[in-house]
Parts: C-alpha cells; structure tokens; sequence
C-alpha cells in the first residue's frame, strides 16, 4: 500500500494508473475519512475494494467542517492502527494529507445550499456542511474517483454530497453504504471513545428509539408527532438534540411516507454529540 501525503505523490499515483494496463475497467473506488477507523470505515472500505480495481483511502480531520468550540484539536488519532487496517482491507492507496497541503489562503468557497443545510445538523452545526462539501469537492478533484462511499450514518451529508455531484455536474458515483453498529445496536462512530461505559449504556436508548419508531410506522402508526413522543420518551435519560422524520430529499414530513422516510435523531450523551438514522 502506497502511503501519499503531497498533492504530488497523490497525482503521480494517479497518473501511473492512467498509465497501467492492468486498470481494464479503469474501476477506481474512494473512500473519504477522517481517521481513527472502524467497522463502519472498514465495511465502506470492503465494498469499495470489491467493486473496484483500486481503492483509495483518505484519512484527513478536515478543519472547516468543526466549529468554534467543537473538537477539532481533540478528534481521536490513531494514524498507526489506521495504516494497518488500510493494509489489511487490500488498499492501495492511503492518502493523507496536511492542512496546508489542502488549504490556501484565498480560495473560492462553497457553500451547501440553504433549504436543505439549514435544517437539522446544519441548524445545530451551521457551516458544516460548507466546509464537508468544499473538503469533499477537492478531494474528487485530486483522486478522480468512479465511485465514492459513503456511510448512511451521515445521511443529510449523504444527501448534500448526492446533491453536489448532480448539480455541479461531478463525474462521480455516490454509493451509499449500510449503517454499522455494534453488537447492541449503537451506531459505531470515531466519537464513541469519548463516551464512559454508563454513557455508553444511555446511548444505546438512541438506537433503540429509531427501532421503536420503525416497529411503529411497520405497525401501521403514520403519525409523526406520535412517533416522536415514544421516541422522546425512550431516550428520557439523555440531552436530544432533534428527533426529525424527513423524506429521502431531506423535507420535513408529519404523516409518513412509510417506504421513504427517514428517521433521525441528534443527542448529546455528557459531553459526546450523537447522530443516528434508520431508513424506512
Ligand atoms: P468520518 O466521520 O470519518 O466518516 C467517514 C465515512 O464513514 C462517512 O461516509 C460516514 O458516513 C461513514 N461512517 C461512519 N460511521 C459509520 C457507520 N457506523 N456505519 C457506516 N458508515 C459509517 O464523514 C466524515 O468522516 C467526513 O465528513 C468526510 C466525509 C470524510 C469529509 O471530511
């Protein structure tokens, strides 16, 4: 596995794959992350690497999608453990840049469009989702990527990126990819280190509410504001952000569309923000 860390040694790989017989398809599949990885990671990872003929992967804690206050210096590190994983999964390329490789001091930014970022995680983060799609825009740019994963973990990051590639015309396939928990059910994510076991224990009610919520809609209760009240009441031990129902273009629903919505909630466990979802 090569480990690139310049602009340039990303792009002389690239150009030696442009270059090489081998590439019959000329399949080449990415996988954006910002490190300390896990089975969500490495299940994006897995898929990538059997529907391509080369995978690339990126490790970079990208400094415009954190605000003020969150934890940015903090974000779990483990450059180490993460190599090893790459170089088990059958990667090819890691790729892993610094801060100034990616940014300049003037640069044209992007912002994610209003309707859709300002709900949710963009109301409770805003000015995430710009620097995700700025950071993300780059990144297909200097990987050129046939398919790109992503996890449906990050669902209204799912969608804005789907949106981008749509409406800036990016040669690019987004594949989703299925949320991975542990086995009790909690959505793994890098922030959950940061949780002690008894937080870990309260966060299992998060899980557990989004299957309520679904045993519901499948039991035939379409009433959002319903729904939401049970939901509430299960995680009546931790800070919810938002407990929301949208349909799949991220519009906020009251009766549910049963084959496609999606349930999300936001919740802080002591100091440690989590998000999960559940696709109806
Ligand atoms: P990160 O949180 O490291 O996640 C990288 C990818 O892994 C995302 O597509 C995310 O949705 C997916 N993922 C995380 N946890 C998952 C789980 N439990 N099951 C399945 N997939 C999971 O998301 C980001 O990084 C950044 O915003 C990034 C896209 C890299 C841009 O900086």
């Amino acid at each position: 596995m090569k480990i690139l860390k310049t602009i340039q040694e990303l792009t002389d790989f690239r150009n030696t794959l442009k270059s090489s017989s081998s590439l019959e398809k000329n399949k080449i599949g990415f996988v954006p992350t910002m490190g300390a990885l896990h089975q969500g990671h490495i299940s994006l990872i897995k898929k990538s690497v059997l529907e391509n003929e080369i995978t690339i992967v990126s490790i970079f804690v990208n400094p415009t999608q954190f605000l003020e206050g969150e934890d940015f210096e903090k974000y779990p590190k483990r450059y180490e453990a993460d190599i090893k994983i790459c170089e088990l999964a059958n990667v090819d390329a890691l790729f892993m840049p610094s801060v100034q490789t990616m940014y300049f001091k003037d640069e044209p930014l992007i912002l994610a469009p209003a309707k859709s970022s300002f709900a949710l995680e963009g109301f409770k983060r805003p000015g995430h989702f710009d620097g995700v799609l700025r950071v993300v825009l780059k990144l297909f740019n200097l990987v050129k990527p046939t398919n790109a994963y992503f996890g449906k973990k990050d669902a209204q990051q799912l969608f804005l990126l789907q949106n981008m590639v749509q409406t800036l015309f990016l040669d690019v396939n987004i594949i989703p990819c299925e949320i991975v928990r542990d086995e009790y059910g909690l959505a793994l994510s890098s922030r959950n280190v940061y949780l002690s076991e008894v937080e870990k224990q309260k966060a299992l009610s998060i899980s557990k509410s989004l299957k309520i919520a679904s045993r519901e809609v499948m039991q035939g209760n379409l009433d959002a504001t319903s729904i939401k009240a049970k939901m509430q009441e299960i995680m009546c031990d931790i800070e919810v952000e938002y407990i929301e129902i949208v349909s799949r273009d991220f519009q906020k629903l009251d009766m549910l569309q049963i084959k496609n919505s999606i349930i999300l909630v936001a919740a802080k466990v002591g100091t440690t923000r989590l998000i999960d979802n559940i696709w109806m």
